[in-house]
């Protein structure tokens, strides 16, 4: 855990409670939480009681998501939001003329100036719309410095984020959590939070607009496998007893597209203790139970999804995250590295260590957009290499892990991830110039 030394101030005495969005109860203060009830006449020690709601009061049961706070304040109290400033950190893509090339992006430049998580984040593609709730977003974040006094909340939808470089220290209303490199965390629709660094961080963030994450089915795989949810992890119950904020609190939103800032006097981190099923929780990609083939063939990327989003098509996905992790690969007389593929989904990419098992020069911090029908598989010198090598059972992947975002949406990138990040690697295209026919009938 030497990485985790790095924010001992923010790690001490972290604690979680594992499970899946399970109905968790967490106090910081013994008997914080009503004996029944949500909203008696006088709360317990004084406190505030305040509802977050991350699906509508008539959800069917195994849907709705709510939590109730037990607060100092409620979160109406602040002065009144002003624009913000935005950045990169925008949905400009419908404005702009579609490409359908394969992209390839180099890995994205670390901060040398100051900044923190919110104003790094740069948005690099997209489709959809905020205001009518359909859509998604990819960005990255680049930051050195602290969101100190200022948190933030999306009402537009949900984050998804991936670190690949320097540990996250985020704080929220229901307590703090460490993202380290490798592990992921879902903010949800509308919950605060700050992150804490002490170093150069960097990753990704999908922001899904319709709906919420949730565990894949199993189908015949049975009861077990894939990401278990016993290995999620929602924070305990914190709360900043320094409490008022005399050079004032900042609250950025997102909303509707846009950032707004909103000040206030005191913490938002004023929750005592909180009970409910719509939580912020981390997971360690590496807990990932593989499942794979053990007779023949390359079998769909499906198998490797930890978390999905569901559209309202049946079984088609408005964002899949899967992770191509270390593995066995036993497969006989099969072409083991993925296979040629034109998808009517569209497919993101990310390398978060190592070296992308398809690819020689996509590796730790660069990514990949394929999008819908665009061709994609091995580079060429994979290809040749695989066609002579003998398979016999052997580890993949060692030392690497990648990503996918796979949407069936068709996503647009932005000026800056198309031009102004300056990071697009514009010969990726030759890694698959040197294929050559191997047709054996062919008579020229
Ligand atoms: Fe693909």
């Amino acid at each position: 855990m030497e990485m985790a030394q790095k924010l001992t101030s923010f790690a001490s005495n972290l604690k979680y409670m594992t499970g899946f969005n399970n109905e968790f109860s967490s106090e910081a203060i013994e008997n914080t939480l009503p004996p029944y009830g949500n909203t008696p006449q006088k709360c317990p020690y004084g406190l505030y009681a305040e509802q977050l709601n991350g699906t509508s009061f008539t959800s069917p049961r195994t849907h709705n998501k709510r939590t109730w706070f037990y607060r100092i304040l409620p979160s109406v109290k602040h002065k009144p939001f002003e624009p913000y400033n935005m950045g990169n950190f925008n949905g400009d893509w419908n404005n702009r003329f579609p490409n359908p090339n394969q992209i390839k992006w180099d890995p994205f430049e670390l901060p040398e100036d100051p900044i923190d998580f919110v104003d790094s984040l740069s948005t690099l593609c997209g489709s959809g719309d905020e205001k009518s709730r359909h859509g998604l977003a990819i960005h990255i974040y680049s930051c050195n410095k602290s969101m100190n006094d200022k948190c933030m909340y999306n009402a537009d939808g949900d984050f998804l984020i991936v670190a690949e470089k320097g540990v996250l220290g985020i704080t929220t209303e229901f307590g703090k959590l460490l993202i380290q490199p490798e592990e992921i965390c879902v903010i949800q629709q509308g919950m605060r939070f700050s992150v804490h660094v002490e170093e150069q961080c960097r990753g990704y963030v999908c922001e899904v607009y319709d709906n919420h994450f949730v565990l894949p089915d199993l189908g015949p795989i049975g009861a077990n496998g894939l990401a278990n949810p016993r290995d999620f992890q929602t924070p305990v119950a914190w709360f900043d007893k320094d409490y008022f904020k005399p050079d004032g609190f900042k609250i950025i939103a997102k909303y509707q597209g846009k950032l707004f800032k909103a000040e206030q006097d005191h913490t938002p981190f004023d929750v005592v203790g909180w009970h409910g099923n719509y939580v912020p929780y981390k997971y360690e990609l590496k807990k990932f139970n593989v499942i794979n083939t053990v007779s023949f063939d390359h079998i769909d990327p499906s198998i490797f999804t930890v978390l999905t989003c569901p559209s309202l098509k049946p079984g088609t996905a408005l964002c899949d995250f899967v992770i191509f992790p270390p593995r066995w690969s036993v497969a006989e007389n099969t072409f083991r590295p993925p296979y040629y593929h034109r998808n009517c989904m569209t497919e993101f990419m990310g390398v978060l260590s190592g070296q992308y098992e398809a690819k020689k020069n996509v590796s730790t911090g660069s990514s990949t957009l394929h999008s819908m029908m665009t061709p994609h598989g091995p580079a060429a010198s994979v290809f040749e290499k695989e066609l002579e090598r003998k398979t016999v059972p052997e580890r993949v992947a060692e030392g690497s892990l990648a990503f996918m975002f796979e949407t069936y949406l068709g996503l647009g990138l932005t000026e800056w991830g198309e031009n102004t990040c300056k990071k697009r690697d514009e010969s990726y295209y030759k890694c698959w110039e040197d294929l050559k026919s191997h047709f054996t009938e062919l008579r020229v």
